[in-house]
């Protein structure tokens, strides 16, 4: 073996991995990495907060997390740029007043992690064009805009592995809808550890199981999101009376008439919502009433709006006062930009290494 590569292979003298092991003493090497993308798109919903911020919060506490702002992601579909600055901020303001803490967790840009936009053209070469077009995600895209099917759009599932891969991170928190995106990440991973080196774990969908929970929009069909029924959706940006109006406007109907009757899916969807927010007493008061016939949903909803607004008004609060201060939010996007880069820096160069890039 030649003088070169044989410091490649002695860890205690390569000065990357000397470098690593240095950055992983930092990092605390016991903890699995987390990861995890969010779109700048929109604002923030009731289902954001219980089917993932609220993970990230109880993630932070326990691993080395990097959650990401997916602002390259998004022109893949939205290349009006015009907004993006507004909703990337947002999104950093909503997170935050939900508890993600930037001490705590790495909260950053994805455009401002360079090292994203290699890993992305060395995975690429790992993604096959057949496989790309039968993703489900990119199928629904091309129905939605069949004249913007572009590139980026075929290579988004090869973007998010660079992101995830990125950090070797193992754990990444995502809903249902992610996990052929992930599936894919696997594949990727697969292959380069294959092709070149064991360099990345295999990442896998991540939740508390109890904290998977379902938030049901206001109208009976569904869940809360972000396209569909704005009346029926409460956003964390939602004021007092909105939200209480939203609340009002949940259907019901003239009530049970038998005692011990099943809950219709609509009266349960409230009931649903009032579990995440509402005092078990509350909840076990008007349970009984349902029971007996006694209940009137009117009063059930204005429980249901005020605890609404308990919750969701100091959320708002916080977010807005953050929103305002924009020095703030450039330190959390700086020092978050900051963290990432080290442990890109450090991913990319073993990555180099394991492809045979280094020729000296
Ligand atoms: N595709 C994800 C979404 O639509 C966002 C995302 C981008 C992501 N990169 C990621 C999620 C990496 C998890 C890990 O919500």
């Amino acid at each position: 073996m030649s003088a070169q590569f044989y410091y490649l292979r002695r860890p205690d003298i390569n000065p990357a991995i000397v470098g690593l092991r240095r950055l992983s003493i930092r990092k605390n090497m016991n903890k699995k990495i987390v990861m995890s993308g969010i779109r700048p798109t929109g604002f923030l919903h009731l289902g954001n907060y219980f089917g993932a911020i609220r993970n990230y919060v109880r993630l932070q506490e326990e691993f080395e997390c990097y959650f990401m702002v997916a602002d390259l992601h998004s022109l893949t579909t939205h290349p009006d740029t015009s907004e993006l600055k507004s909703n990337v901020h947002r999104v950093l303001a909503e997170n935050i007043a939900c508890g993600l803490d930037p001490e705590k967790a790495a909260f950053y840009c994805q455009s401002h992690i360079h090292e994203t936009g290699e890993l992305y053209l060395y995975l690429n070469m790992l993604a096959y064009k057949g496989e790309l077009e039968k993703t489900v995600t990119f199928k629904d895209k091309v129905r939605q805009s069949p004249d913007n099917v572009n590139a980026g759009l075929l290579t988004y599932p090869v973007l998010q592995a660079a992101d995830i891969v990125l950090h070797r991170a193992s754990y990444v928190p995502v809903g249902k809808d992610q996990e052929q995106h992930l599936e894919m990440a696997r594949t990727y991973v697969n292959r380069f550890n294959h092709r070149y080196k064991e360099v990345f774990p295999e990442p896998i969908a991540f939740n508390y199981s109890e904290e998977l929970i379902k938030v049901p929009s206001l109208d009976g069909t569904g869940k809360m999101s972000k396209s569909e029924n704005q009346m029926a959706t409460l956003y964390l940006a939602d004021d007092d009376d909105t939200i209480r109006k939203k609340v009002m406007k949940a259907k019901t109907d003239g009530g049970p008439t038998e005692i011990n009757s099943i809950k219709p899916d609509f009266i349960a969807n409230i009931f649903q919502l009032m579990k995440l927010v509402s005092s078990d007493e509350v909840i076990a008061k008007f349970d009984a009433d349902f029971n007996n016939c006694t209940i009137r949903y009117g009063d059930m909803k204005k429980q249901l709006g005020e605890d609404m607004v308990k919750f969701i008004s100091p959320i708002r609060q916080k977010a807005t006062d953050i929103l305002t201060n924009e020095e703030y939010l450039k330190e959390v996007m700086e020092k978050g930009a900051a963290k990432a880069r080290r442990s890109a820096a450090a991913t990319m160069e073993i990555v180099r290494e394991a492809m045979g890039l280094k020729y000296f």
